[in-house]
């Protein structure tokens, strides 16, 4: 979602911060802005669409001149996404500029207010009050009228702020939507996400919530809303560059997808040690894990499907009850949550805020909250109690495969843990699923190496209405990826469906011709999935199905057969899953879709 760059230093700022940005194009926005001081007045350039735009209107940032400024990618929340609404804005005399990400809850009051004070409003954006708010508290000390205004705001915000009369100054503040700033022997900056200024500096610090941010070219101080000086810890940020690079690949989500045996291997193999699974960073003994009655898990998009995976996994290994929640519900349904049970959220972000919101909710109501999380020092990372990260590196794409692969990885380590520790598998059994659970990264890299012919099986639909995916169990929620993933990159309407509700509804849209997608990894369930795959067929559908190796019955019932390598059953959707995220690829690159950045997606969702 939106991006912040700011720079305050020795060097010109508008290249840095519009290289910044481009680092953060992947979290998906739809207009970019920059306002620098050149040493008389703050100038703001801004342009609707992408940020190339903005690069060639200001000849990548070199009509800008200035030491200091400040720079945006907005996501539209209030206010269409055009050039008035873009960031930054400006207060009336235009000695203020303001850049937010974020929801301002009160906006329409404060409007209200600042109207009736004389205030202009410009744009139909949240932010714009923030701007003519900091001028009508700002009396000449700018760390005063900034934090008058954060008694004033509800909501989130992260804020870069600068003032024409202190451009030896860049202020920055946070609540709910993530900020860093960091430093170099040059200057400081700002940003919403490490990958903007890892360029310029590894040193990085965190701000919290509430916390106010004064830059100088050469030091950073930092200030509680009530204006007293704290002192903060930086962190060394080990992240391999390179690691958010293309590296020859034609797209991100193509890279990210060959990524992952590496990534499921990274989540995997230091966890498993002399034939067990030890998971250290649970910080939860085998006594406590014991007495754990019940599991939710909680999250949204691809790793909600996570979810639904590790409900059937740990259920079936570990015997325990698990109940699995999209994040935006479980926060606003007043849940029930049984006592003894243990909340997992699951997030790659880790900033997701309807995610971080429930880690709240069960930790307000006295649960403990284990997070699943890969970006490191993020917000669910720093609030969980305690954190299974997942080893996927940075990840670009806005639509997920190899975070997704390892946090399948991690729900599959938890499950064997508590299967161990309740005693619910046998010993041989045991050893047997982690010899499989060890053979997936190879098995991923065989099923990758098969691309051409999923590509040219792509290509016949790039033409297609709606297509659909089916399954049953596991394969149900091997569905729901797979259908995410054409529908989110490709545009084209895509539905799972559980087999067995098929006939309750969606059978009527099949055609002539229509896909049908049909998951059947689970031997057990071979023969009723089949069943539906017949339904389809009778009523016209081609069907596609993914299988294991060696179940040849379903080519009765199949038109087009793609095989995967033999694992355990509870461990088939690391593998059936990758021909489908193949697919949604190719069918995406066949219609000519921008696969890295889809239209109106962001990679890192941190407005509700
Ligand atoms: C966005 C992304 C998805 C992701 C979801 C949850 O919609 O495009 O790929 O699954 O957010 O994000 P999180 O960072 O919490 O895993």
């Amino acid at each position: 979602m939106c991006g912040i760059v700011g720079y305050i230093g020795k060097r010109q700022a508008a290249p840095i911060i519009l290289e910044g940005l481009s680092r953060l194009e992947y979290r998906g926005y739809d207009s970019a802005g920059i306002a620098v001081f050149d040493g008389d007045k703050i100038n703001i350039s801004k342009a609707a669409g992408r940020l190339k735009i903005l690069e060639e209107m200001t000849h990548n940032g070199e009509t800008l001149k200035g030491f200091v400024g400040i720079g945006h990618t907005r996501w539209a929340t209030h206010g269409v996404p055009s050039t008035i609404n873009a960031h930054p804005h400006y207060n009336r005399e235009e000695t203020i500029a303001v850049v937010h990400n974020g929801i301002i809850e009160n906006y329409i009051a404060l409007r209200k207010m600042l109207k009736e004070k004389g205030y202009e409003m410009v744009s139909d954006t949240d932010t714009e009050v923030v701007a003519h708010l900091i001028d009508y508290y700002y009396k000449g000390n700018p760390l005063e009228a900034i934090t008058k205004v954060l008694h004033r705001v509800e909501g989130s915000y992260a804020l870069g702020v600068i003032f024409s009369e202190h451009p030896d100054q860049l202020f920055a503040a946070r609540k709910d939507s993530p900020l860093i700033v960091g430093q170099n022997e040059e200057g400081c900056f700002i940003a919403s996400d490490v990958p903007a200024i890892l360029k310029y500096t590894r040193q990085v610090t965190y701000v919290d919530n509430q916390e106010i941010v004064r830059l100088r070219g050469d030091h950073m101080h930092f200030y509680t809303v009530d204006e007293e000086e704290i002192k903060k810890e930086s962190v060394t940020i080990e992240w391999d560059s390179k690691a958010a690079e293309k590296g020859g690949y034609e797209h991100f989500m193509l890279k990210e997808m060959y990524e992952q045996p590496k990534g499921v291997a990274d989540t995997l193999l230091p966890r498993i040690k002399d034939g067990e699974v030890v998971i250290d960073e649970l910080n939860m003994t085998d006594e406590e894990l014991l007495s754990v009655k019940k599991i939710y898990i909680v999250a949204c998009g691809s790793a909600y499907h996570v979810g639904v995976t590790g409900k059937y996994v740990l259920e079936n290994l570990a015997r325990i009850s698990v109940e699995v929640d999209l994040a935006s519900e479980f926060r606003y349904r007043n849940p029930v949550l049984e006592e003894g049970a243990m909340v997992i959220v699951v997030s790659q972000s880790g900033e997701t805020a309807d995610t971080l919101a429930a880690l709240r909710e069960s930790q307000k109501r006295g649960f403990k909250v284990l997070g699943i999380v890969n970006v490191v020092g993020s917000s669910i990372a720093r609030e969980a109690d305690s954190v299974l990260y997942t080893w996927a590196g940075p990840e670009i794409a806005v639509a997920t495969t190899k975070a997704y692969s390892t946090q399948l990885i991690a729900l599959y380590l938890l499950a064997l843990k508590f299967a161990r520790i309740r005693k619910t598998v046998e010993d041989k059994v045991f050893a047997g699923l982690l010899e499989d659970l060890k053979k997936l990264p190879d098995q991923i890299e065989l099923l990758l190496s098969n691309k051409n012919h999923i590509q040219k099986f792509a290509n016949r639909y790039i033409g297609a209405k709606d297509i659909f995916f089916i399954g049953r169990g596991i394969d149900y929620a091997i569905s729901l990826e797979g259908s995410l993933k054409l529908k989110e990159i490709s545009y084209i309407h895509s539905e799972a469906y559980a087999a067995g509700e098929l006939k309750h509804g969606t059978i009527s849209l099949i055609e002539e011709g229509t896909l049908v997608a049909a998951v059947a990894t689970q031997p057990e369930l071979f023969a009723k999935t089949i069943s539906n795959m017949v339904e389809v067929k009778a009523r016209g559908a081609f069907v596609l199905a993914v299988t294991n190796e060696g179940n040849m019955e379903i080519e009765k019932a199949a038109d087009y057969v793609i095989y995967i390598p033999e694992t355990n059953p509870c461990f088939a959707n690391s593998l059936a899953i990758i021909p489908l995220q193949l697919f949604g690829y190719y069918v995406a690159v066949g219609k000519g879709c921008d696969v890295d950045k889809p239209r109106n997606l962001a990679k890192s969702v941190t407005v509700e």
